[in-house]
């Protein structure tokens, strides 16, 4: 929730007054605290804000209520209209995206037809579109030179193998489904090396596909394998994190602290020296 100074600072932005006072009255006595915010009440403090401090007293008013409802439910609209553009996508319902690649959007838009048709679920759909969405994100930020279209449809494709399994195999399984659709190598690539954040031979084996090292060696593929890492933390179902930003904050914490999340010991090492490296290349100016 924003401080009384913050509100006041924003009070001051807006109307050149601090409205210090009717933030205090809202904020600062806690027995009275949930009562003053109460929407309900509304229209009895409201008349009385307007009676005190007159029209721009009450908008103030009104503010500092919308302002603290934004900050703990802004998440919750903003997951609402992610889902929503997810599941329209899904079904190939969707506007062009206003922002960043808009010249790759048909390539995605086909691709997700592609999964559509392979046989991969709703869910795992929207799983995909979301760490599209994130891979995008992270490369945003990395200061080294990388292929965006290649991070796009990596990201999308990545599980394209869970139309015909969940297990260690649907890497190589999506790999081959890709390869009889004529997809680019290093898109396959991609998909191979994302799961666990790169098998090794023995782990191969005991998966039951070809026993090599599937290490991610390329910047997209790393940065998928962190995109899809980060999606799992922020969605996960026992709700580890409230946000984004906490998500890529705590994230060598959340998978030293959650087995389920690293899905094994070594594969959590491996993800954390992933997301160390990426970071390394946001932080450098
Ligand atoms: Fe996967
Ligand atoms: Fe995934």
């Amino acid at each position: 929730m924003p401080s009384i100074e913050k509100h006041a600072e924003t009070s001051l932005n807006r109307t050149g007054k601090d409205y210090l006072v009717l933030h205090e009255w809202i904020d600062k006595d806690p027995a009275t605290k949930v009562e003053r915010h109460d929407i309900t009440k509304i229209h009895e403090y409201g008349q009385k804000m307007l009676d005190q401090y007159g029209k721009e007293g009450l908008q103030e008013y009104l503010q500092h209520i919308h302002d603290d409802l934004l900050t703990r439910f802004g998440h919750v609209k903003e997951d609402l209209e992610k889902s929503i553009q997810d599941t329209l996508a899904y079904f190939g319902v969707t506007s062009r995206p206003k922002k960043v690649f808009p010249s790759e959007y048909e390539t995605l838009l086909d691709d997700l037809e592609l999964l559509r048709k392979a046989g991969v679920s709703l869910d795992d759909a929207v799983h995909c579109q979301r760490v599209c969405r994130k891979a995008l994100e992270i490369a945003s930020k990395v200061n080294k030179p990388m292929n965006y279209n290649l991070v796009a449809r990596g990201g999308l494709l990545h599980d394209l193998g869970k139309a015909r399994g969940r297990a260690d195999d649907h890497g190589c399984l999506g790999s081959e489904i890709g390869r009889t659709m004529g997809l680019p190598k290093d898109v396959l690539q991609i998909m191979e090396t994302h799961v666990k954040a790169g098998l090794t031979p023995e782990e191969a084996r005991e998966a039951g596909i070809p026993e090599k090292d599937y290490t991610p060696e390329t910047l997209e593929e790393k940065i998928v394998v962190y995109a899809d890492k980060l999606v799992d933390i922020i969605y996960s179902p026992d709700k580890v994190v409230e946000s984004e930003t906490e998500a890529e904050e705590r994230f060598v914490e959340l998978l030293s602290s959650h087995p389920k999340l690293a899905k094994s010991p070594h594969a959590g090492l491996r993800h954390i020296n992933i997301y160390r490296e990426i970071q390394s290349h946001i932080n450098v100016g």
